[in-house]
């Protein structure tokens, strides 16, 4: 089979547009507007059924309030806007920061990471901290890790069991979090037993484990809102912030310090504009931003598209076929990769607080009201994705995704950091899988998502069966 695309397939409407939309800020003001229509339902239960079925919650809304609508949970007063349409995306990644801050600073996230970490702090402050780290993720550095990616994954793949039934997404996640420690924290390899790096990697996999347990969505909830961590998540961060701070002080006191080019000795050098350093409780919280947010998201991205791949049997040959042929190789796998992603977004929705009135198509949005761009939503738009529930990575074969129309990266200002990264780590590990196993599902029934922090997951870890492995 091969892989370039047909003049039928660049004909047929496997991308579409949606059709325009106005929205910005409301320069005549919004009296003229109408409101979004609300989901006729108690706050308590909104928040259960967003916290907990939120793809079902949010596709039945859509089905019959349209594409703009209003949700009241108990954590946002005075309700939350949910939008799925790419120019009222585009209205909120192009806008002045000021007039549409982003809503991480209010997410679950933030009693975890603390408020002054590139994903949670806001304005001159993001910015400041974005710049110094955007460096290191750039197509340059990362390239530096492609030979480790591919000894991580080919580690990995050797370990897997012929025959037996396992769940793929933490295998994916052992080497994400070598990835990440890597370049972090410069480790290449394991850490050895007994160092401080050590006990940081086995904290950080207990800690990913334990939230995967129903207590975990408890602690979740009971954490929404504030501004420190209670309960079970603040004794599980005391073990993370200990392991942390210990690594911390070892590089501080390292020799080699400034000939170093992992993020935490670039951050140990670097000073804000009156020379000053960052104190210990900044790093910790940026160093566990950038773990967290780096490796479960593409652990589990890499396992969701495998989860639609051995459910879509032309696809998967395709893949297969593509891996052996160096002609299609790259265009295949970057397709099958967008349609992954496409179809199952780790993170489901991103947000920004519009602070003036907003237009958003034909309603009006009032200032200081919080809304929400549903990544699911807006990648399943029939208009822009025909037959959306359909896996067809041929939909982007030798096309890019639209900025606006496929966003699970979120974008402008606040796009994820680490996307080249991510992306790097899907190519390398994809094809690797691809290359050297034979994987079938253990059940032909799709996984469930399930939500787990902001992350939106296979229910089963995305189990497969190796039938057999090749050289
Ligand atoms: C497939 C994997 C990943 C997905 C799906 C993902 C997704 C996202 C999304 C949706 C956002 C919010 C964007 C917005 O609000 O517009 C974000 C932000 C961020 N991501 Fe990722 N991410 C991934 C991997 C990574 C990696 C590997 C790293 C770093 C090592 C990383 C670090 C960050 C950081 C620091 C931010 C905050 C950026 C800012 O606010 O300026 N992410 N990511």
């Amino acid at each position: 089979m091969t892989a370039t695309t047909t003049p039928e397939e660049l004909a047929s409407p496997l991308i579409g547009q949606a059709p325009p939309s106005p929205a910005g800020p409301a320069r005549d003001g919004i009296d003229h507007l109408r409101r979004p229509p609300e989901i006729p339902l108690s706050p308590t239960r909104q928040t259960l059924r967003f916290s907990v079925r939120q793809i079902e919650f949010v596709f039945g809304a859509r089905r019959r309030l349209g594409e703009v609508f209003r949700m009241r949970t108990r954590v946002v007063e005075g309700g939350t806007v949910v939008t799925s349409h790419p120019d009222h995306v585009k209205s909120l990644f192009t806008a002045d920061p000021a007039q549409a801050p982003s809503l991480t600073g209010e997410s679950p996230l933030r009693p975890i990471v603390g408020p002054n970490s590139t994903l949670t702090a806001l304005g001159e402050r993001h910015m400041r901290q974005r710049k110094l780290l955007l460096p290191s993720f750039h197509g340059e550095a990362v390239a530096r890790y492609t030979t480790m990616i591919e000894d991580a994954a080919a580690r990995e793949i050797n370990r897997w069991p012929v025959g037996e039934p396992f769940a793929l997404a933490p295998r994916m996640q052992a080497i994400t979090l070598d990835v990440i420690m890597a370049g972090i924290f410069g480790i290449e390899g394991r850490p050895e037993p007994g160092t401080p790096e050590y006990r940081l990697r086995q904290v950080i996999r207990q800690l990913v484990l334990l939230s995967t347990l129903p207590i975990a969505q408890v602690a979740e909830l009971l954490n929404a809102g504030s501004d420190e961590a209670v309960g079970p998540t603040k004794i599980a961060l005391g073990y993370l912030d200990r392991a942390t701070y210990a690594v911390v002080r070892k590089r501080r006191a390292a020799a080699d310090l400034e000939e170093r080019t992992d993020i935490l000795s670039l951050l140990l050098q670097a000073t804000d504009e009156d020379g000053t350093p960052m104190t210990d409780h900044e790093l910790r919280d940026e160093l566990l931003t950038l773990v967290l947010a780096g490796h479960e998201t593409t652990a589990n991205s890499l396992a969701w598209t495998f989860e639609r791949l051995v459910r879509t049997p032309d696809a998967y040959d395709r893949l297969r076929a593509a891996v052996r042929d160096d002609d299609e190789r790259e265009a295949v796998i970057e397709a099958t990769i967008h349609e992954g992603m496409r179809s199952r977004p780790v993170i489901p929705v991103i947000g920004r607080r519009v602070t003036v009135p907003w237009q958003l198509g034909e309603y009006g949005i009032e200032a200081d009201t919080p809304v929400l761009m549903s990544i699911l939503l807006v990648h399943h738009r029939e208009d822009v994705y025909p037959d959306p529930f359909a896996f067809r990575p041929e939909r982007f074969l030798h096309r890019k995704p639209g900025t606006y129309e496929w966003i699970p990266f979120g974008g402008g200002i606040r796009r994820c950091l680490g996307a080249t990264l991510a992306m790097a780590e899907q190519r390398v590990v994809l094809e690797a899988v691809a290359r050297h196993t034979d994987l079938v599902a253990d059940d032909p029934a799709p996984e469930r998502a399930v939500h787990r922090n902001v992350t939106m997951i296979p229910s089963r870890g995305a189990r497969v069966i190796v039938r057999a492995r090749h050289a």
